[in-house]
């Protein structure tokens, strides 16, 4: 895999996002490999938008980089489909865990369940468990590949296929599925036999960590069942803030 150039302008991106909005997300994946080599890393939390990119780079490449923020609070069918994607795949995962002291700090302080209790709690929970692991991550990265899509919310309704990421030191953002629909998801795992996460067929469209994630009911929003307890615009763990203003160098 090439090591990638220069790190990439927002007036650049914006431009690759116009010229991708139309085409197919391979066409996006293909040119993120190729411009950015091994400085590209899909984020992989295993649930139904990232098995997808993970059959679709795993078709243009023979050795993607994926990592996973493994929060130490996944559900084990969460583990299962992350074996099952090593097997048939054979990538390699890489893991990141939380910094074990600031884990051991805020549950001796406030319990291991401390983010049921206020959305302060829950910010600071998801920012041990989930933010920092993820600027380890993405270190000397150039650009990172990520599952969202626009319908899944009211927060994601204006992201772009390709950003700007200057909360992560002024990366690429990419986005392939941004205009897929649930259903389109759905037909490409069916179409192509990918591995996914059980615990989609027992109503959970939306898969994060075990305690903050319930099933949906008929009718409801896909992600209803994430932090249930919190309303829809504070349903953001902080790994897609939009803190895209230009950092100084
Ligand atoms: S979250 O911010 O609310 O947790 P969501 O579960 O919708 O995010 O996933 C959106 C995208 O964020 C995923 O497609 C994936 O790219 C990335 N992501 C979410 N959780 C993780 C994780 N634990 N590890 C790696 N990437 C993740
Ligand atoms: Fe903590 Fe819940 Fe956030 Fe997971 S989703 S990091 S358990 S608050």
């Amino acid at each position: 895999m090439k090591s990638a150039a220069a790190s990439p302008t927002q007036e650049q991106l914006q431009v690759d996002n116009t010229r991708f909005l139309s085409q197919p997300p391979q066409a996006v994946l293909k040119w993120a490999l190729d411009e950015f080599g091994s400085a590209v890393t899909l984020a992989c939390s295993f649930g139904a938008e990232d098995v997808v990119l993970v059959d679709m780079l795993s078709k243009l490449h023979s050795s993607p980089r994926i990592f996973c923020l493994d929060t130490g609070r996944l559900h084990s069918e969460t583990y299962e489909v992350m074996d099952a994607i090593r097997d048939r795949y054979g990538v390699t995962i890489e893991a990141y865990f939380p910094q074990h002291d600031a884990v051991e700090k805020m549950v001796r302080a406030k319990g291991a369940n401390l983010f049921y209790h206020s959305i302060e709690n829950r910010k600071e929970c998801c920012g041990v468990r989930k933010v920092e692991p993820l600027g380890r991550a993405l270190a000397g990265m150039k650009a990172w590949i990520t599952g969202l899509r626009s319908a899944q919310a009211v927060t994601r309704s204006a992201t772009p296929m390709i950003e700007w990421d200057g909360a992560h030191g002024g990366i690429a953002k990419i986005n392939p599925l941004i205009n897929w629909s649930e259903s389109d998801v759905w037909e490409y795992i069916k179409t192509n036999k990918v591995p996914y996460n059980k615990l989609h067929d027992q109503g959970f469209p939306s898969i994060g960590c075990a305690p903050c994630t319930r099933a949906i009911k008929p009718g409801e929003d896909v992600r209803a069942g994430r932090w249930w307890w919190e309303s829809p615009e504070h349903k953001e763990c902080g790994l897609h803030s939009h803190a895209n203003a230009p950092t100084a160098k």
